[in-house]
């Protein structure tokens, strides 16, 4: 195990080295702002302004996901621990950690001592949201984990005693292309044994004026944080796009169930990459997708978690069918 590990004072924090090769940030902008159509992979967005602009994304009233989440995990922590008894709770892409609390209090209400893993890309939102966990739970043992969860879990030292529970919150499998999400559900059911948990957050289909609203919220904080991508380009590659000269634009494809989100060039306009030595040259109304995010059905669900190793046990449902909460059993 050649995972590099820093004390801090209060946790250790582990720096987990991808498994499988992944691209640096300039080999994926090269790829993606290149290619037709354009596009760039949505870790990106995720630098201390982006992290803030999405906890600014969860409280706006269009977006409903988290709300649901929240609801689910508050009414059903209890039982999800009690089915699961975790030793040891992985959460991939923790960010704040904010809705795990509901998970921590019913652990510590079942006197459940078990270890909590955060692992996230942002360092500082991770070294900031496990400092606070640490002083509210002073009977849970702390983990934290820096890397990129795409590069496979491989180089996770996750202990083999006691049951594991791996968490995957907010709709994030949903960020992934089909055949991608499949690998991330196997690279998970690969680190665990027969029995062990996984609890994972699903959006649901709905009607395209709700879907397009929560990606488009009125106050403009999605606009901010899919803009935001542009800034972090040009600070880490050395690049020159106005932000201001790109409309955010949020779509449901119907086809493919999933939102997707553009930049849309409101002029034509030559971008420089000094880093990558290219001039762009984009058209007036030409778009580069961003993100896109997936919308299930129940069967979808199923068959995702099934080809990956899983067997659904709960699916916890808010009274409109919004958002699908799934505790999944390794089988
Ligand atoms: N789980 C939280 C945060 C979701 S936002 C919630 O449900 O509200 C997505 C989180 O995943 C961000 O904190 C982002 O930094 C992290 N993230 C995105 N891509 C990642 C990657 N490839 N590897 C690790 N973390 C990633
Ligand atoms: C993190 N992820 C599940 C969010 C989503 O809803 O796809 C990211 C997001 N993008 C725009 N708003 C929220």
């Amino acid at each position: 195990m050649d995972t590099s590990q820093q004390e801090n004072p209060h946790f250790p924090i582990d720096f987990v080295p991808a498994e499988r090769r992944i691209a640096t940030l300039a080999e994926d902008v090269r790829a993606g702002l290149l290619s037709a159509p354009r596009w760039l992979p949505p870790k990106y967005f995720y630098d201390e302004r982006g992290a803030w602009l999405f906890e600014g994304i969860c409280e706006q009233p269009e977006y409903y996901p988290t709300r649901a989440e929240t609801a689910l995990l508050a009414a059903n922590a209890d039982a999800i621990l009690q089915t699961t008894r975790p030793a040891h709770m992985l959460e991939l892409g923790s960010g704040s950690s904010r809705k795990t609390l509901y998970l921590l209090d019913a652990a510590v209400r079942q006197a459940k001592p078990l270890t909590y893993w955060p692992f996230d890309v942002t360092v500082e939102m991770v070294r900031h949201a496990t400092s606070d966990l640490v002083q509210r739970y002073p009977e849970l043992q702390f983990h934290a984990l820096i890397g990129d969860y795409t590069g496979g879990l491989g180089g996770v030292i996750l202990p083999d005693e006691g049951p594991r529970l791996v968490v995957l919150l907010g709709g994030t499998i949903g960020n992934f292309e089909p055949d991608m999400a499949v690998q991330m559900v196997a690279d998970i059911r690969d680190r665990l044994d027969v029995g062990d948990s996984f609890l994972i957050g699903f959006d649901r289909i709905k009607d395209t004026a709700r879907l397009e609203a929560a990606y488009d919220d009125a106050v403009g904080y999605t606009a901010a944080f899919n803009k935001n991508v542009l800034n972090v380009l040009n600070r880490e590659l050395d690049a020159d796009f106005d932000p201001d000269a790109f409309m955010h634009r949020a779509l449901y494809n119907a086809d493919l169930s999933r939102v997707e989100m553009h930049l849309v060039a409101r002029r034509g306009m030559t971008v420089t990459v000094g880093a990558l030595n290219q001039h762009i040259k984009l058209h007036e109304g030409e778009s580069i997708n961003t993100e896109i995010s997936r919308k299930f059905s129940p069967e979808g669900i199923d068959d995702l978690l099934a080809s990956g190793g899983f067997e659904t046990e709960y699916r916890f449902e808010d009274a409109a069918s919004d958002y699908a909460l799934v505790l999944a059993r390794a089988v």
